[in-house]
């Protein structure tokens, strides 16, 4: 993948007003889960709107692995022929992930019940990241696993068919822990049920209703969702509009709140209740976000933001909202060192275990841009300009994004209001989620 090309650094200098009109692309989980199910259905699968992303290629090259045939029309439609639940066919290489944790976890679900072997390869960031909390459920569905010291990556795995059904309480808020038992459960006999006890993204139960699985959703008094499959399923291809990506959403959102002046509308915003804590949390912080033309794109709720410069203040923000922004608090950190007064976040454990441990990293490079900040086990404690310019990033000094796209695409926010710009040491990741990222930020600074 060409994030392992040479490191390409950036200074993301301060800019006027933001203003205009972006469209962001396709979001990058709904786009996951598309090509994985057209490439497991049975028939056509037509998909506008896919995220063309490096992580979502990486899922699109190891279906086409295992017998999946996945072309992309002249008009920019992805066409899928799948290979129906039950007729994947083992790799004859190794699977490169890439940078892509999602690919990773859901594929290895896929491959649990089925009788193929494959092997998972990724780069140094996803060699990095635990998966013994897929290894462990998939395990006692009969998969046998291979993994590198600690559950890593490389790692072969062996699936089983017939996989076991399993009652799976996750022991972590986690959406590709919920996916990868579910989609286990599509070619295992009998009932695979996932007992949730805090909500996390529902695109992978939407979606597989939407291709005919029998799915059903218990939400019980406390707010638990218990998750059943009836295996094995068929599904059917179909017709797929992807929503907009509210993780790529938010670094503009959040451009536009800061630097003075700016005016922007943000056009395509998935705002599935599951992904939408970002804007909750930055109106509870005083930033002025207008909802257009709400509608509905693909089975998500979608709407235009009208997004303009606020005074933002400090908050204790909420511990229950982290699953539905869990990706997006690098930029709330951002969002943060602008407010007045003080924000403190908690409860944030998983963000040590993302494509970087966006914690301690995010510490170093706001501190490195001259912003006030504290890291504390589970979070962070930021006190803000009251809207003054942070001093930037000096001399020869660049922000470590560890191949995380995310803390690149944070700080290059961070530098928009700043005096000396912000230098990053590697914009090569921002193309795992979000390939015109820099170009849509000029457009509005132009
Ligand atoms: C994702 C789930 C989240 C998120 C990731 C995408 C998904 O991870 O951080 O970017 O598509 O299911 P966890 O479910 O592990 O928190």
């Amino acid at each position: 993948m060409s994030h392992s090309a040479n490191p390409t650094p950036r200074r993301f200098l301060p800019t006027g007003p933001l203003s205009g009109t972006i469209r962001v692309p396709g979001d990058k989980s709904i786009s996951h889960r598309s090509i994985m199910l057209g490439a497991l259905a049975l028939g056509e699968t037509r998909v506008t709107g896919l995220l063309e992303g490096e992580d979502v290629m990486s899922t699109a090259a190891a279906m086409r692995a295992m017998g999946a045939q996945i072309t992309k029309t002249p008009e920019g439609e992805w066409v899928i022929q799948g290979v129906g639940v039950g007729g994947l066919l083992p790799p004859e290489t190794a699977l490169d992930m890439g940078n892509s944790g999602t690919s990773t976890r859901l594929l290895m679900g896929l491959i649990a019940s089925h009788g193929i072997t494959a092997t998972f390869v990724g780069d140094a960031s996803l060699s990095k990241r635990p998966m013994g909390r897929v290894i462990d459920p998939l395990s006692t569905m009969g998969a046998t696993f291979a993994a590198a010291e600690g559950g890593r990556l490389p790692l072969t795995m062996t699936g089983t068919q017939p996989a076991v059904p399993i009652t799976y309480r996750l022991p972590v808020a986690s959406a590709q822990v919920k996916s990868a038992v579910l989609l286990a459960g599509l070619n295992t006999p009998g009932i695979t049920t996932v007992i949730e006890p805090v909500p996390t993204r529902d695109h992978s139960e939407r979606m597989l209703r939407g291709f005919g699985a029998d799915l059903s959703v218990e939400v019980e008094g406390d707010g638990t969702r218990v998750i059943r499959v009836h295996g094995p399923a068929e599904l059917r291809g179909q017709t797929i509009v992807v929503p907009g990506d509210p993780s790529s959403a938010a670094f503009f959102i959040v451009a536009a709140l800061i630097v003075p002046g700016s005016d922007v509308l943000i056009q395509n915003v998935g705002l599935n209740d599951t992904r939408a804590g970002i804007v909750h949390v930055l109106r509870q912080m005083g930033g002025d976000i207008a909802e257009v033309n709400p509608r509905e794109v693909g089975g998500e709720p979608v709407a235009d933001l009208r997004v303009r410069h606020s005074a933002l203040r400090g908050i204790n923000v909420d511990p229950a909202i982290v699953p539905s922004m869990v990706d997006e608090f690098p930029v709330l950190f951002v969002a943060a060192a602008y407010a007045h007064g003080r924000t403190v976040c908690t409860g944030l454990e998983e963000l040590r275990v993302k494509e970087s441990d966006r914690i301690t990293v995010m510490r170093v490079a706001l501190e490195l841009a001259g912003a006030t900040v504290q890291e504390t086990e589970d979070g962070m404690i930021i006190d803000g300009t009251n809207g003054a310019p942070l001093p930037g990033t000096s001399g020869a000094h660049h922000v470590a994004t560890h191949l995380d796209h995310r803390i690149a695409m944070s700080m290059a926010v961070a530098g928009l209001n700043s005096m000396n710009g912000v230098a990053i040491d590697d914009i090569n990741p921002i193309a795992t989620s979000f390939p015109n990222f820099i170009a849509l930020m000029e457009s509005l600074t132009a």
